[in-house]
Formats: C-alpha cells, sequence, structure tokens
C-alpha cells in the first residue's frame, strides 16, 4: 500500500541483508517514522511497546526477531530464548505462536552455521505469504460488498470496521481492509466508518490514515456510534478482523467488537471477520473461556495523545487522578453472532465443521480438535 504514493510494506529487510525495518505506528499519524530492528530486544520491544501490531505483523516482526536473534549465536539455547522472550511480549494474538513454531521448524535441525540464513528466508516466506493471504482474502470477500453494491443501484456501499485490521496489522493489504481495497480498486462506490477504537486509537490513527492514502472515503467515528447508525440504515455491512478464532468459529478481537456485533445482530446487518489462516487457533473452543485476555497499562486509558495546535505531539490525563483505571485490550464474539469468516480459501461458516474443511491440514492433532468439543 501507499504511502505519499509510494508503495510500502510495514516491514522489510534493510540494505545491509540482516537489520530489519519498521514503520514505528506509535508515531502516527502525525509523522512517519521508520525504526530499525538490530536486536533480538529490538523485534520484542518494538511488538511489546506496539511499534508494530495487529496480529499478522506481530507474527512478522517475531519471525525477523528469531533471526536477529540467530544472526548472534545460533545455539539451540538461543534459539529457545529467543522464542519465549518474543512469545511473552503479548499474549492474545495467535500469529506470534504460529510464527515461532514456523521459524523453529525451519532452523531446529540445521547444522549451527545454516540457521541464520535459513531464518532469514523463512521470515521472507512468511511475509509474502501473508500479503498472499491477504489478497485471496480481498478476492472472496469483495463479493459480500459487490453484492450489497448491486441491490443499491449505484449508491455507495456503507462498511463499519473496528480497530485497524488494516495494511498497518498486516505485512501489506490488510485483512478486513482486502475486500473493501479489492472493491474500491474494482470502481465499487463505498465508504468506510471507522471506529476510532479507544484506548489506542488504532482506527483514528491508523485505518483512517491508510484509507486517506488509497483515496477510500470514509470517516471516523467515536466508538460508541455504531449502533446509532445502524439503526438508521447508516451500515450495509460490518467487517472486522481477528486476533484469535477458535475451532468453533469464535472470534477474540480488539476490545468493542462484540458490542458492534450485538448491534449488527440486533438490527439484522452482516457481521463478517477476515482473518488469515495463521490466526486460527484449533487447540481451542470456547473462545470466552479460553482465550487470554491482554490487559495493559492503565495509563493508556487514563490518557491521550495528540499534536496540538502548533504542532507539538503531547500526552494528557483525561482521568482524574486518583481513579483506578481498567484496560482490556481483547474482546470474544461468539460464533452465533458471526454472519461468515472471510479467509484465503473462501467465505465460510464461523462452525466447527467449516473450519476443519476448510483448514483440513490445520487440524490433525486428534487431541487438540477432541479437547475442543462442539457447542
Ligand atoms: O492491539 P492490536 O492493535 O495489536 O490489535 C489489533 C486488532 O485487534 C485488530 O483489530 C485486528 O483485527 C487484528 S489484526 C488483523
Amino acid at each position: 500500500m501507499k504511502i505519499g504514493g509510494q508503495a510500502t510494506r510495514t516491514i522489510w529487510v534493510e540494505a545491509d541483508g540482516a537489520t530489519v525495518g519498521i514503520i514505528d505506528q506509535t508515531q502516527l499519524p502525525h509523522r512517519v517514522v521508520m525504526s530499525r530492528l538490530v536486536t533480538l530486544e529490538d523485534a520484542a520491544r518494538a511488538i511489546k511497546t506496539m511499534q508494530v501490531r495487529g496480529a499478522p505483523l506481530i507474527g512478522a516482526t517475531a519471525a525477523y526477531g528469531v533471526c536477529l536473534a540467530l544472526r548472534e549465536d545460533a545455539s539451540d539455547e538461543n534459539l529457545e530464548r529467543a522464542c519465549a522472550t518474543l512469545l511473552a511480549t503479548r499474549p492474545t494474538a495467535i500469529n506470534l505462536k504460529w510464527a515461532l513454531d514456523e521459524m523453529t521448524a525451519a532452523v531446529r535441525n540445521r547444522p549451527r552455521g545454516e540457521r541464520a540464513a535459513a531464518a532469514y528466508r523463512r521470515a521472507a516466506e512468511i511475509c509474502d505469504e501473508d500479503v498472499a493471504i491477504n489478497e485471496a482474502m480481498g478476492r472472496h470477500g469483495v463479493r459480500l460488498i459487490e453484492d450489497i453494491a448491486a441491490n443499491k443501484n449505484g449508491e455507495r456501499v456503507n462498511i463499519l470496521t473496528h480497530c485497524n485490521a488494516g495494511w498497518f496489522a498486516t505485512v501489506d493489504f490488510g485483512t478486513a481492509t482486502a475486500p473493501i481495497y479489492t472493491a474500491h480498486n474494482r470502481g465499487v462506490p463505498l465508504h468506510v466508518w471507522v471506529d476510532e477504537t479507544r484506548p489506542r486509537n488504532q482506527g483514528a490513527a491508523l485505518t483512517a490514515f491508510e484509507l486517506g492514502q488509497e483515496g477510500v472515503a470514509h470517516t471516523v467515528i467515536a466508538d460508541n456510534t455504531g449502533g446509532h447508525l445502524m439503526q438508521h440504515g447508516q451500515v450495509d455491512i460490518v467487517i472486522v478482523g481477528a486476533d484469535r478464532v477458535t475451532a468453533l468459529g469464535d472470534v477474540c478481537n480488539k476490545i468493542g467488537t462484540y458490542l458492534k456485533a450485538l448491534a449488527a445482530h440486533d438490527n439484522g446487518i452482516p457481521f463478517y471477520v477476515a482473518l488469515p489462516s495463521p490466526t486460527i487457533d484449533f487447540s481451542i473452543g470456547d473462545g470466552v473461556a479460553e482465550i487470554p485476555i491482554e490487559e495493559r497499562a492503565g495509563e493508556e486509558v487514563a490518557s491521550m495523545r495528540g499534536r496540538t495546535a502548533d504542532g507539538r505531539i503531547e500526552t494528557v490525563r483525561v482521568v482524574p487522578d486518583d481513579s483506578p483505571v481498567a484496560n482490556y485490550a481483547f474482546d470474544v464474539t461468539p460464533a452465533r453472532l458471526v454472519s461468515g469468516l472471510i479467509t484465503e480459501r473462501g467465505v465460510i461458516t464461523a462452525n466447527r465443521e467449516a473450519l476443519a474443511n476448510a483448514f483440513p491440514e490445520r487440524t490433525n492433532d486428534a487431541t487438540a480438535m477432541q479437547r475442543t468439543g462442539t457447542r
């Protein structure tokens, strides 16, 4: 996708062939700052502080974190240390564990002298696969938007999205935004309602920025606006991303997603989730009971960061000094509220059978499948 008209990915290997470039997402939308990861610790810090975020990009960054660690020391002990350090950064997005498992499998049985090069190759593949998956989701999901457009006689299709499941959450193209960009590129008239997504404002800062760069019509709304818009016929479809989807089709995504699903259900509005297969966790069934929900520092809720009229970036407190604050980063939308899952293999029902049929190679672990049960 483009920044200032220039095609850019969110993560890349620098010209030295070893260090890793990222866009520091904590600086957006006011500044575009590129940052360089040199060590494992840099990669872990970038994920933890959300310089990079979004399930697929967390996975890609972790993959390069393993490369940076093996470049220094390719021993088994250092591989284990790298995976443990990276896995501890953020608990909810399953793409992190998936990427670390992929990296371990790619290097484990090789002589030490070959491990770093093999790691860089696999990390690059993970990035390219992410882009290909997102493009495929775009091709499948665009039909949902085109079908709505066909019934609106040229009127624009209104899509509501939450958080940033766009280009910035992935290596390129995005998950929830993939059908949107595909429809936009095909000339389908559309407009996106962008939830601001407190406390970190990924919608206001990132989704609005990237839609603007691509010339997609959009409006940023306060998080609690969606229900009102749905009641007044202003939303045709909701498309969100996911940080983890269980074997039964429960969807864990940014806090507030569940409330949008309830409002969509009450108003008969289709609610779709776009997810790449590395986001599926076939080892668990009941998302509410089993997915670990990240709790982040209360400071993120108690304060707001933004640009002052004279151009300074400032953080201000918006909560009384003595008030306790809670900051749950994700929630779970039960499968029954999900109209369908947009995957790289097609749009499928959010249930165990459809997921297992679409991704049979991921469900080989009979023990895991047994444990997930049915509902
Ligand atoms: O805390 P974040 O910004 O890493 O969370 C990301 C999300 O929840 C996104 O909405 C998204 O759907 C998952 S990444 C495609």
